[in-house]
């Protein structure tokens, strides 16, 4: 093992001081190149470090107290808070520099790592070491100079995002388990009663007969085209998940499971060490074996299975599960051999201290490689599956696929939730820096389970959860099996109430939300973002993630403890607007913590002088409110000049075309 060396001489530390231009120094160490072990040192240039993922951080900025991040994706809670390694694998880190510019670094190398982070002292820079247990060290610089521009020089290189269906904004509500259409029909009744906004409705696995992909369960579930017909019927749309796993059993009546066959004889799964059988973990469906999507012949499989599914269940998206992938057993239902391979010589700190624990064998055959270079890669490749599959299927909507496992760049194809976290106060808090990290990994369609997913929540909680979801880019209230119903339906009026309003708000800022996410996919700019990335130079908004903004022009600043009632916002210097009054925040300039009333009932908005923001009348869905009058907010600088500029980019909300800039049409401005 490589450890960084800490530096002993002045002159480096010159050079950080009086020569900032200097962002990557390996200096500090020597490197390591060896089979498998690789390793470097660098130093940065500022204490003001960000990204690196997926992990729960807390906070937005990373603390270099000697943190070692493992990465290496992982079905694992993010409910603990500890520093386990989640679902994605994101090696890209931005710095900001004493002078609010910034840089970024990023490590295109998909195998196992750790990074640490070691503080600087009074003299001495902070200090990044990477360990990697293969591939090469192939890094990317951006220079910035602002953090902005370092977020766009990285989406030019992994990919910029795909641009959501429209109706992939609207609120969206999701159980484990409703158990049977009688419930489901209940729940989407029940919220449609609440008048709250409701564009999408999940399945989650209890829809499939005996959890297996491609089916559903004909006495559970026999009605369930009609329930997706009213859902259309009502300008709603339906999303069933799909996990990797696939069972080799036959069906509940004793005829063969045409998936594992079709795709036994294509030759479509990933191969144990021998190259020719497919190896046999457990997941839902008991013994599984998984779909190898870095094999062409297996998206193939993958799509025409999706085709089959969706002539019974007319879906208009997809929600991919434990593609990390997740396996109940280690390795498989023999285990694994003992080598090099499942037994590294250096191990990351990753969950559990074993490589193949709760995932395959890492000598497992793949068409992109063996399982051990390739194992980050899963959830990307069937995100890229899945997203042509969805295409086949509509081709002439764009839908929305959402992943749970992702690598750098799937944010071309897939959205993004935050897993598995749990119904408590400091879940909530720690979602904002997660939302804002899957900003800088180029994935800004990003939310967590609003009112948290494990354990019950309190109605306090869900009702100021539904406030800051409603400003989540992706926003979806789930829930786990076993916890009491969350739909806003299930409360009280008044949670109903200001559920209400606050997806109202949402829904009547949808036009703005949307041309932010078609800046992210043609320029690579963040949608939820950072005041840092605003504000960069100044030094209070480095450490601010209990509030973020839209673009911007919009700040957030929800109320995150339980019994709070007053909410300390930070207004960078400028011209702030209350969202709802139009009333401006009095006080000195220069940055300022302000007090705000923040009652059960709402949350504070404030708009940016300056800043036009392009409005629609809200309704019920999408489909409605896109027939509705549309309308600007304008809230002028206070210069003398007192001017305020905004943009709108509209289209029919669903359609491929422009994206693709080069070949098709140009993009439309209003
Ligand atoms: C794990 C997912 O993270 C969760 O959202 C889902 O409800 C369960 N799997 C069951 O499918």
């Amino acid at each position: 093992m490589v450890t960084a060396q800490p530096r002993s001489a002045a002159i480096p530390y010159l050079l950080i001081r009086f020569f900032p231009s200097i962002r990557f120094d390996t200096s500090v160490g020597k490197l390591t190149f060896s089979d498998q072990f690789l390793s470097v040192s660098t130093r940065l240039a500022s204490p003001n470090l960000y990204g690196l993922g997926e992990h729960v951080h807390r906070r937005y900025r990373h603390d270099l107290n000697w943190k070692t991040w493992p990465f290496f994706t992982r079905d694992s809670s993010p409910a603990a808070g500890n520093s386990d390694n989640l679902y994605g694998q994101h090696p890209f880190y931005m710095c900001v520099e004493e002078d609010g510019n910034a840089n970024g670094v990023f490590l295109l190398n998909s195998n196992a790592m750790d990074v640490t982070l070691q503080p600087g002292g009074p003299d001495s820079a902070p200090i990044v070491t990477y360990r990697v247990i293969g591939g090469v060290l192939d890094f990317y610089m951006f220079l910035g100079p602002s953090p902005e521009n370092v977020v766009q020089q990285y989406t030019e290189v992994i990919g910029r995002p795909v641009m959501p269906a429209y109706w992939g904004l609207g609120f969206q509500l999701s159980k484990w388990f409703y158990n049977n259409s009688r419930v489901l029909r209940d729940v989407i009744q029940r919220t449609r009663a609440t008048g709250i906004p409701y564009d999408v409705q999940y399945s989650d696995i209890d829809y499939m007969e005996d959890r297996k992909d491609f089916t559903y369960d004909g006495n559970s579930y026999g009605d369930l085209p009609d329930i997706i017909q009213d859902l259309h019927d009502n300008g709603q749309k339906y999303i069933i998940i799909l996990d990797p796993a696939v069972s080799n059993k036959n069906r509940r009546d004793g005829s063969p499971y045409l998936p594992y066959e079709t795709g036994r004889t294509a030759g479509v799964f990933v191969n144990a060490s021998d190259g020719k059988t497919p190896i046999v973990g457990q997941v839902w469906p008991t013994d599984s074996v998984f779909p190898d999507f870095t094999n062409p012949y297996c998206a193939q499989w993958w799509a025409d299975n999706c085709q089959d599914l969706h002539r019974s269940i007319s879906f208009d998206g997809l929600w991919l599960d434990m593609n990390e992938p997740s396996n109940f057993l280690n390795g498989s239902l023999s285990g694994c051999d003992g080598n090099k391979w499942n037994n590294p010589p250096y191990l990351p700190a990753i969950k559990g201290g074993l490589l193949y624990e709760g995932t395959l064998c890492m000598d497992a055959k793949q068409i992109w490689g063996s399982h051990y270079d390739v194992h980050s890669l899963y959830g990307h490749s069937m995100a890229i599956a899945t997203r042509s599959a969805l295409r086949s299927i509509l081709p002439s909507k764009r839908g929305v696929v959402v992943t749970r496992s992702s690598f750098s760049g799937t944010g071309q194809f897939a959205s993004h939730w935050l897993g598995d976290n749990k119904a408590a106060w400091e879940d909530m808090a720690w979602s904002i820096p997660g939302i804002l990290e899957f900003g800088l990994f180029g994935i800004p369609h990003i939310g967590a389970d609003i009112c948290g997913f494990a354990g019950n929540t309190t109605e306090e909680l869900c009702q100021r959860w539904m406030q800051l979801g409603a400003f989540y880019p992706f926003s979806r209230n789930h829930n786990t099996m076993n916890g009491n119903p969350q739909d806003p339906g299930s409360f009280g009026k008044a949670m109903i109430d200001s559920s209400r309003d606050v997806m109202m708000t949402r829904y009547t800022l949808l036009p703005y939300l949307y041309t932010l996410f078609y800046h992210a996919h043609v320029a690579g700019t963040t949608v939820a973002r950072p005041l840092l990335h605003e504000f960069p130079s100044d030094r209070k908004t480095w450490d601010v993630d209990r509030q973020f903004l839209w673009g911007r022009g919009l700040l957030i600043s929800p109320v995150l403890t339980q019994g709070d009632t007053t909410v300390n916002a930070y207004f960078p210097n400028d011209t702030w607007y209350d969202y709802f009054t139009g009333a401006e925040v009095e006080g000195p300039y220069g940055g300022q913590t302000v007090t705000l009333d923040a009652p059960l009932n709402k949350i504070n908005v404030h708009v940016r002088g300056g800043t036009i923001l392009p409005t629609q009348q809200p309704a019920n869905t999408t489909v409605y409110s896109r027939l509705n009058p549309m309308g600007l907010v304008v809230a002028l600088s206070d210069s003398d000049s007192a001017k305020a500029s905004g943009d709108l980019f509209w289209d029919d909300g669903e359609a491929y075309g422009y994206d693709e800039t080069s070949k098709l049409e140009k993009p439309t401005f209003a």
